[in-house]
């Protein structure tokens, strides 16, 4: 029988050498940010996403696109990393082949003490010419926005055109050269915890199907059932916040 305990959690950390981390919207919702596919609460419950998380809904509308990022800009200036993001900083100090992967875009790893962290989606807290006139990406500094004279997300000090976020949209590629980075770092790792993801997109949900394919021991760590439990070798139902800091303690 399988033995989903903290116990076995860590022994499987104990002797690995090489442990990869992917992370999910989960792994902030203890800090208050809500999940994307949470029913009732999530980012996506009240809104049609294809609208607010694509180039195309951005041409439509690109001032309700610009402010409810800077709705959610606001709200991650307001919160603070938990206990799960700061386990994670510290499990990485036990290793010297430790990679964090994450799907979110808000910086709470980072502020945690993680570093070199893996963002698949992009970042909340940068921004880039929708056009990218000077090349890809076209990264623009807050201080260099020009205030549009109309209503409407900033100008590009370059070209004059609209900024957006720099995050990920529906239908647009990831940033160049991050998910072989991720699945490099992953099929060379002997464990790898998969934490606060359902597993719904991809390419980043292939990530636990290159381990599993590998051979390599997936330890899921969520309160529900996902699309990727099945490819777990160990689960840990619970919330992220309280299982990082239980399964550090354990090793
Ligand atoms: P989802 O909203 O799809 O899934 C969140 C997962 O977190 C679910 O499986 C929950 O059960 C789990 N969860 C909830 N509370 C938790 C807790 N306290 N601890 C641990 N897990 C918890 O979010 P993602 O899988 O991250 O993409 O979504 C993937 C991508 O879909 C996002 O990066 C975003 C979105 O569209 C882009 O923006 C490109």
């Amino acid at each position: 029988m399988q033995d989903n305990s903290i116990a076995h959690a860590a022994e499987l950390l104990r002797q690995a050498l090489s442990v990869s981390v992917l992370t999910g919207a989960g792994v902030s919702k203890e800090s208050g940010i809500p999940t994307y596919r949470d029913a009732l609460t999530g980012l996506w419950a009240n809104y049609d996403f294809t609208e607010l998380a694509s180039p195309e809904g951005f041409q439509r509308n690109p001032k309700l696109v610009w402010d409810w990022y800077t709705e959610r800009r606001v709200q991650l200036q307001a919160v603070q990393p938990n206990a799960g993001h700061y386990a994670l900083a510290q499990l990485a100090q036990r290793y010297s082949n430790f990679t964090l992967i994450t799907q979110n875009v808000d910086d709470l790893h980072e502020r945690a003490g993680s570093r070199g962290v893996l963002h698949l989606h992009g970042s909340l807290m940068q921004t880039r010419c929708f056009f990218d006139c000077q090349g890809h990406p076209t990264m623009v500094e807050e201080a260099d926005f020009i205030t549009p004279d109309q209503d409407g997300p900033p100008a590009c000090p370059h070209c004059g055109r609209w900024l957006r976020p720099d995050v990920v949209w529906f239908g647009e590629m990831l940033p160049y050269g991050m998910i072989e980075m991720a699945k490099h770092a992953v099929i060379n790792s002997d464990v790898v915890l998969v934490i606060g993801t359902s597993g719904m997109v991809y390419p980043a949900a292939g990530l636990p199907h290159a381990a599993y394919h590998a051979g390599i021991s997936v330890i899921e760590i969520n309160p529900e059932e996902t699309d990727l439990s099945q490819l777990a070798s160990l689960t840990l139902r619970g919330a992220s916040g309280i299982i990082l800091p239980q399964l550090l303690e354990a090793l």
